[in-house]
């Protein structure tokens, strides 16, 4: 087996779901937390507790959070996102120990999703952080947003991430996923803010969360590898985006990602045929739910020699 290898961080229960309209029920969501840890997937970030009314898919987040925590195997991470200090006590009181705060590197796409103000983000992501004296387990990831284009800033400078990686390590914050919101980056780009942030700060093991948007994210994501990433995010299916950010569509499909790196002999430790039942059970219970994976829309290629009668190159569906 290779010894390169690499950890797909799935969020399709989470980015996924938020941008699908009608509730999906917790048993549904139950079903795919099943699959997914089936497919050998360890890092799962399945909810939000955030307000109701803004994202109403996440209104059973205590009591699905509850289920995935009794399910949980040992050696797996169920984290979920929060947007503010009440999002963080909710989910610990619901078993969650693992949490994702979420603050955008530009101002104007941070007041427009969590109605704050970048002070006032870091000054909760430290009342978060200090919650560890009452619950010693607590880990907290830091998700920032917007870091390669802001659909109200345009461009964003690799300085302006850089302070806030600064801001948020100085506070004890050991772990930070970089993210293409609304998927305005490329494979250069990226490459070049990974590389200022571990030349920096080389003991953080950052992760990258990137959207398709425009078509780049295995590009995208390769490209991360390339640069020392070792915690890529991709959402089953390709499902996802930020119903706060114009524009904004899926993730970079978690089969694609699977598929691109064990090709490559970069081990993922998930079971294709066994992550292929994710999007198959999903859609038996929502018919009119739209992958844009390719994998899922044109299988995986041929065993090798299995080359039609007529030259074609046929695919197997499995
Ligand atoms: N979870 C659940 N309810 C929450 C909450 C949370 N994390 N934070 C606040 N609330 C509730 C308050 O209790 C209050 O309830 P009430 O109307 O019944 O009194 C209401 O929401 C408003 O509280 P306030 O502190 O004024 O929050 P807000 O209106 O400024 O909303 C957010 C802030 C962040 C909670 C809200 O904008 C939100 O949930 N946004 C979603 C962001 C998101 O998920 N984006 C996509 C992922 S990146
Ligand atoms: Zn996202």
């Amino acid at each position: 087996m290779s010894q390169e290898t690499v950890v797909i961080r799935e969020v399709m229960l989470r980015d996924g779901l938020q941008n699908i309209a009608e509730f999906i029920p917790t048993p549904v969501k139950v079903g795919i937390y099943e699959r997914l840890i089936q497919s050998g997937i360890r890092d799962v970030e399945f909810t939000s507790f955030v307000n109701p009314k803004a994202i109403p898919q996440f209104q059973d987040a205590g009591e699905f959070a509850r289920t995935v925590i009794a399910l949980k195997p040992r050696d797996a991470i169920a984290s979920a996102l929060v947007p503010n200090l009440k999002g963080a006590q909710m989910a610990l009181e619901s078993g969650v120990r693992s949490l994702v705060f979420v603050m955008s590197v530009s101002e104007s796409h941070n007041i427009n999703n969590v109605r704050r103000t970048q002070a006032e983000s870091v000054s909760e992501a430290k009342k978060i952080l200090e919650m560890r004296k009452t619950y010693p387990e607590l880990t907290v990831k830091i998700s920032l947003a917007t870091v390669f284009g802001c659909p109200f800033e345009g461009k964003i400078e690799p300085a302006v991430t850089l302070k806030f990686v600064r801001e948020f390590y100085q506070l004890g914050f050991r772990d930070i996923s970089l993210a293409d919101t609304v998927g305005y980056g490329n494979p250069r780009q990226i490459r070049e803010v990974c590389r200022l942030c571990f030349e920096e700060f080389p003991e953080v093991p950052f992760g990258i969360h990137l959207h398709n948007t425009r078509g780049l994210g295995l590009a995208n994501s390769f490209a991360a590898y390339e640069a020392g990433v070792r915690i890529i995010d991709g959402a089953v299916g390709g499902l996802g985006g930020c119903p706060f950010a114009p524009g904004a569509s899926g993730n970079t499909s978690t089969e694609d990602l699977v598929f691109m790196f064990e090709e490559m002999g970069i081990n993922t430790g998930i079971d294709m045929k066994t992550l292929l039942e994710v999007s198959a059970f999903f859609q038996s219970t929502k018919r009119d739910v739209c992958f844009t994976s390719s994998i899922l829309k044109v299988g995986l290629p041929a065993p090798r020699g299995a080359i039609g009668k007529d030259g074609s190159a046929q695919v197997w569906n499995a």
